[in-house]
């Protein structure tokens, strides 16, 4: 007898995206992300216009991604929905509605962490990316997340390293507002940083213990750097945009790099998977396909829209913990501090 497919229904409403995606088994139908624009103009996301937004949104959304993967409700098997971490209102809004879906539709719940969510996301199948084995080092680098994590299994998994402040698509974010460039800064930084001399300046790295990051030293040494320059030139910005944002994209993969370079060589795994929004960055991409070549790694980096924050990593957890009969009950609660 060929065995049932399992449809899972996820949502992810940890940030300022309202995500839902159906999976048959691990492999993708929908994967619906409404991202809330009104936070641009606040240079950041703002809580409680999130949860606000979760609200408007996840009805649409969710319609949207069972419509999308042309399956009735009842075909769903479970519902998969993020537990945490991220903003308590904007979690409350995913947990609560998933809770009364599993409820209305008489079928099982299952919680999902984040930031297991980001790392199994290599797991969705997808023709033209490979999938990695097991033990595989885990970098996640994004706007809200910075930690490197060493994967034992698809829930065996402990943090080795992560950040002791701002994440790095905060030094992102925060040196592209310095420069004067509107937010999410990170990506422009990138495309002025592809045109520009990554040594024409020099920023100092952090000097932070063992595998964990720190990057508010270096979003000051930019500040000071460019006030500098500035009193000096009143154009300095505009005239070498291409310059500064190379060099402070150069210092950053370094900081990242250096500390894969001492995880790889703390735990004997050369296997390397990125996820979260900065793994788009050409800087770090360019980064991992050199250690390829120089140290023989073997490095993966999943399709761009599993990278960002998206409910079909969420999907694919909740297929996994399906499998596994790793059910919630209904009183479970939203946890805005959630360790993996
Ligand atoms: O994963 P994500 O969409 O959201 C969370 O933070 O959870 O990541 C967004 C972050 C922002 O800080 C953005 O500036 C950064 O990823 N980012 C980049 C690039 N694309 C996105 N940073 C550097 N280079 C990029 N190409
Ligand atoms: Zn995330």
């Amino acid at each position: 007898m060929a065995s049932q497919n399992i449809y899972i229904l996820a949502i992810e409403s940890s940030c300022d995206d309202t995500a839902a995606a159906v999976l048959k088994n691990d492999t993708l139908l929908s994967n619906i992300v409404a991202t809330q624009e009104v936070h641009q103009k606040y240079g950041g996301v703002v809580p409680e216009l999130a949860s606000r937004a979760h609200q408007q949104n996840i009805v649409p959304v969710i319609h949207e991604a069972i419509s999308q993967a042309n399956i009735d409700k009842k075909d769903i098997s479970a519902i998969a929905f993020t537990k945490g971490p991220g903003l308590m209102g904007s979690l409350l809004v995913g947990t609560s509605f998933a809770k009364s879906l599993s409820m209305g539709l008489d079928i099982p719940l299952i919680e999902v962490n984040h930031m297991q969510a980001h790392i199994l996301a290599h797991f969705i199948k997808e023709e033209g990316f490979d999938i990695p084995t097991f033990p595989f080092l885990a970098m996640t680098i994004s706007g809200g997340h910075t930690q490197i994590v060493n994967v034992s299994n698809y829930f065996e998994m402990e943090v080795i390293g992560q950040t002791i402040d701002d994440a790095v698509g905060e030094a992102f974010d925060k040196s592209a507002k310095i420069l004067g460039l509107p937010y999410p800064g990170g990506p422009l930084v990138d495309k002025y940083a592809k045109l520009g001399n990554p040594k024409a300046y020099k920023f100092t790295k952090p000097k932070v213990g063992d595998l964990d990051f720190s990057f508010s030293g270096l979003k000051t040494g930019v500040l000071y750097f460019i006030q500098k320059q500035v009193k000096d030139n009143p154009n300095f910005i505009q005239d070498n945009m291409n310059d500064i944002c190379a060099s402070i994209q150069y210092t950053i993969v370094e900081i990242l790099m250096d500390k894969l370079k001492k995880a790889v060589k703390q735990t004997g795994i050369n296997q390397i998977a990125i996820g979260g929004g900065v793994s788009a960055n050409s800087g770090i991409r360019n980064a991992l396909k050199a250690a390829e070549q120089k140290y023989g790694w073997k490095t993966y980096v999943p399709k761009f829209e599993y990278t960002t924050d998206n409910a079909a990593m969420i999907g694919i957890v909740g297929y996994y913990k399906y499998l596994n009969k790793d059910f919630s009950d209904l009183s479970v609660t939203a946890t805005a501090r959630l360790k993996i």
